[in-house]
């Protein structure tokens, strides 16, 4: 029940299951012609059915010799060409030639983007930061995604104006979250510059975008563009263009060898056989709990503080992928999906949520994420803090499923002292992180929600359910500034009603 490959070892004997019923999932998996879909997606086939798009961020961690054609055109060329010109503008930035409206050279990077255009990067920087070197040119890279302001306006009094590069980040460049915050920094930086908007658009703006035509008429001039296309999927794009905080942070040779661990993935995915195959194993081992054993909650646990942003990043692939309940014939379907996901760092959930892990009434399926060695080269304090946290992560995993038996209970122990156990869990442990192990990691996950897509026979690739809201919110901006009483329910107009009458209140009081 456990299997390992290259730098990763994937434990699945706390789950509820036996060798028997993983060998019916495989007949499942089978069944749905699992091969032949991954070699549909691999192809460059259509498998985003209703975009009629392919989805093929594995080809954008294709080594360069390598050819994939897409409708006929080779498109490994591009992609190199794009990842070239990435490499040029971050060297320029990292050595300090990027030159802000008064020749100060860039100090600060702030990605302004949201979803995909920001939890990739962000995690990606925040779990491999010890990869920043002083030749990088020590930038501060920043993370601005909430659409109320609340991040800029904290952060821009503390930067220097002509020192601070802005990457608006945006696949579609039309997401009005991003668009507010790229505005309100552009205001600032004409104000403290008092230059005009051209020069503050050319020293002190790049566009990581699938949209040049939106990114210009913003005002990001040609060179300050890196481009990505439609056949990528905005929370699979860290590989892309969208990825240049993360090689701004780590440098260009970590940012490959991160898009070289996912290759690698990539290439254990389509070549082992299911019964070695980690997203294979991981994928159906959901749909086991999900659709046989009625679980549909999922913790996300990782044991290592680096990783602090990997449940969030994985909220929104899992979620917005998979939360589907319409298949890819277009019809309703009858079975669970996608469950709901979430989670923390493991030791600081242990004082959070883990109460109702092990005494709760909620069926909760868990992964544990932890590197074997960390620390080797920093002292014996943090190496005892690294055991520490394994100890732990090895011991929740060990107490969720055998509840009492894990430890010799007193036999007069009261009800409120008694662990029932029997809650699934995987663990899965990379050797150490690295940026090729990170990479691997995260195109596991990749991998493993297409296995469960395939599984469901949804479409992963889309998100029509959050279109409808961004259309909601542009009609009620309307009524924001002034209500008109149109068509809304009853809930909504007292909010508004509510909204108006306290801004009447607060400007009295001005
Ligand atoms: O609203 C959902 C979504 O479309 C995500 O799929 C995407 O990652 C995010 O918005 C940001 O989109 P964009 O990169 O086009 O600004």
């Amino acid at each position: 029940m456990s299997v390992l490959m290259g730098h990763f070892l994937l434990d699945l004997s706390k789950q509820r299951l036996t060798k028997e019923t993983l060998d019916k999932l495989f007949d499942l998996a089978r069944q749905q012609k699992l091969g032949s879909w991954i070699e549909k997606l691999f192809a460059g086939e259509k498998v985003n059915v209703s975009e009629g798009r392919s989805a093929l961020h594995t080809a954008l961690r294709l080594p360069k010799g390598e050819s994939k054609h897409v409708d006929g055109e080779n498109i490994t060329a591009d992609i190199h060409k794009s990842l070239a010109k990435m490499e040029r503008l971050v060297k320029k930035i990292q050595s300090g030639q990027w030159r802000g409206f008064d020749g100060s050279p860039i100090k600060s990077i702030v990605n302004i983007g949201v979803g995909g255009s920001n939890l990739g990067p962000l995690m990606a920087c925040d779990a491999l930061e010890q990869y920043s070197t002083d030749d990088l040119g020590n930038l501060e890279i920043y993370f601005v995604s909430s659409m109320d302001g609340s991040e800029l306006e904290k952060l821009l009094p503390t930067l220097d104006p002509a020192a601070t590069l802005f990457i608006i980040s945006s696949k579609t460049f039309s997401t009005i979250d991003t668009l507010a915050n790229a505005n309100t920094a552009r205001e600032w930086l004409l104000k403290a510059s008092r230059r005009n908007t051209e020069l503050i658009n050319q020293h002190h703006f790049i566009a990581a975008t699938g949209n040049n035509v939106a990114a210009l008429a913003w005002g990001i001039p040609k060179k300050n563009q890196l481009l990505f296309w439609d056949w990528v999927g905005g929370r699979y794009s860290l590989w892309s263009v969208i990825g240049m905080p993360i090689a701004l942070k780590i440098g260009m040779g970590n940012f490959r060898a991160m898009l070289k661990g996912a290759h690698d993935m990539d290439t254990h995915f389509r070549e082992a056989s299911f019964e070695h195959n980690l997203p294979v194993l991981l994928g159906l081992i959901g749909v086991w709990n999900i659709n046989f054993l009625n679980i549909h909650a999922h913790a996300i646990l990782p044991y290592d503080g680096r990783l602090a942003q990997l449940p969030a990043y994985l909220e929104q692939l899992e979620m917005e992928s998979n939360g589907k309940s319409i298949n890819r014939e277009n019809e309703r379907i009858s079975y669970r999906t996608c469950p709901v996901l979430w989670g923390e760092v493991g030791s600081n959930a242990q004082h959070a949520f883990y109460q109702l892990l092990h005494q709760g009434t909620e069926p909760v399926m868990c992964d544990f994420i932890v590197p074997a060695i960390r620390y080797e080269n920093d002292g014996s304090e943090l190496q005892q803090q690294h055991r520490l946290s394994l100890a732990n992560c090895f011991a929740q995993s060990r107490l969720l499923a055998l509840g009492d038996s894990a430890l010799r209970v007193d036999v007069d122990s009261k009800d409120y002292e008694h662990y029932d156990g029997n809650q699934p869990s995987t663990s899965i442990m990379l050797d150490e992180l690295t940026p090729e192990t990170f990479g691997g990691l995260i195109a596991l996950y990749e991998h493993k929600v297409f296995v469960q897509s395939v599984i469901w026979e949804v479409n992963p690739f889309d998100q029509w359910g959050v279109e409808k809201g961004k259309q909601v919110a542009t009609s009620l901006l309307t009524e924001l500034k002034h209500i008109t009483n149109g068509y809304l329910d009853s809930s909504t107009k007292g909010l508004l009603r509510y909204t108006q009458s306290q801004r009447k209140v607060s400007s009295r009081e001005d």
